[in-house]
């Protein structure tokens, strides 16, 4: 009788798992030999039973998933590409995606995540394409990323990202394109970008950055894009961009409140003949300051600016050099009317010596 029902009990358990790894959820289509399973837009809010273990492609967008628990996909280890974008979720429990150990894409975006824990990222060693755009982060820490060693596009715009951690890109040799664009950053420390050597592709448009440390763009010795457009500079950090150390790399400046002062025509002056730096919006940059250039480009107030300050420059320099002069000739009649008297009195001491 117990060994009835044991039998029993191994069959239905044994029906329940090939139902559950070879047949389609009802709200899914399931294609191409169950190599693609597509669930989109079919109102799950939480993640379907049944998947078919061979699945490869499973597109879960648009719908109302809020968690992903832990552990969550170990009957589809087979997994490579895997779309959450447009769901409401908020948790990604620890080990979540740790069974997908052949994920190379993982689309997150449009959705509500405000942390990312060590957890998140377990098991996704060959991970090759991170999307998270349109999320809610606001600071990045040291093991956000800290398993994803062969990922080679991580794409964290639209979020309200304004702190990064200096370990935080640390575990990323392999990262290829890094998208940071609509955030909230306000300044680039040294050492942020410091293990990201083979990053070709850097931006950061759409910030509030209007700070950045000497050595921060040092490190990334294959960038060719760095996109600083739409940010808070006034004045250009010349050491930063001197400490760029590619062949050739494209930088665009566009929609800064540049300060039109002589000082930046120099710096730019100075950016724009290094052989290795294209600066290719130059043309389209705009003054914010002073109030009477707002508006204008800058290479149209180039000239007229810098020859007024040229001029200031020169008679100030002129000023300078006749109060020098004047204070010199002074000096040296005082010290020659000095250099009389003494004489004098010398001569005076000698004739009271020649007295005895
Ligand atoms: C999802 O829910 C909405 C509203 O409840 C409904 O109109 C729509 O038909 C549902 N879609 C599917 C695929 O069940
Ligand atoms: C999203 O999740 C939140 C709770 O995390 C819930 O209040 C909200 O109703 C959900 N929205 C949708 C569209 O499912
Ligand atoms: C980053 O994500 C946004 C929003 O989903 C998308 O429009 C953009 O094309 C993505 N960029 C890259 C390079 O993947
Ligand atoms: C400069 O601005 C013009 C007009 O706004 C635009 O068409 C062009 O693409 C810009 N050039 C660069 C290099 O961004």
């Amino acid at each position: 009788m117990k060994e009835l029902l044991f039998l029993l009990l191994v069959v239905t358990e044994a029906s329940c798992r090939s139902h559950s790894t070879h047949s389609c959820e009802q709200r899914c289509k399931c294609q191409g030999d169950l190599k693609f399973t597509i669930c989109s837009e079919a109102n799950f809010t939480q993640l379907p039973g049944k998947v078919p273990a061979a699945t490869e492609l499973l597109d879960l967008s648009d719908n109302h998933i809020a968690v992903i628990p832990g552990r969550s996909f170990s009957k589809n280890r087979k997994l490579r590409f895997l779309l959450l974008q447009k769901n409401n979720i908020s948790t990604v429990e620890d080990g979540g995606f740790s069974q997908l150990e052949f994920l190379q894409k993982l689309d997150l975006s449009w959705n509500r995540i405000s942390t990312l824990s060590e957890g998140f990222s377990a098991g996704l060693a060959l991970l090759r394409e991170l999307q998270l755009a349109h999320n809610r982060l606001t600071s990045l820490d040291s093991r956000s990323f800290l398993h994803l060693d062969g990922l080679q596009r991580l794409n964290l715009s639209s979020n309200a990202i304004h702190t990064i951690h200096v370990r935080s890109f640390s575990s990323m040799s392999s990262l290829r394109q890094l998208h940071l664009e609509d955030n909230q950053l306000t300044s680039l420390r040294s050492g942020i970008f410091s293990m990201l050597r083979s990053l070709e592709v850097l931006n950061l448009a759409g910030n509030k950055i209007n700070e950045m440390e000497d050595g921060v763009f040092k490190p990334l010795i294959s960038m060719t894009l760095l996109n600083l457009a739409g940010n808070q500079m006034s004045a250009i950090y010349f050491k930063a961009f001197l400490g760029i150390s590619t062949y050739s790399t494209h930088i665009l400046l566009e929609e800064n409140p540049w300060n039109c002062d002589c000082d930046l025509q120099r710096v730019f002056r100075k950016l724009r003949s290094i052989q290795r730096i294209y600066l290719d919006d130059y043309y389209n940059l705009t003054c914010k300051v002073p109030p009477v250039l707002r508006g204008y480009r800058l290479t149209e107030v180039d000239t007229e600016l810098c020859i007024a300050e040229t001029v200031t420059v020169l008679i100030i320099t002129i000023t300078v050099v006749i109060t020098l002069l004047a204070a010199m000739v002074m000096g040296e009649r005082k010290r020659k009317k000095q250099k009389k008297g003494k004489h004098w009195t010398q001569q005076g001491e000698l004739s009271d010596e020649s007295d005895y």
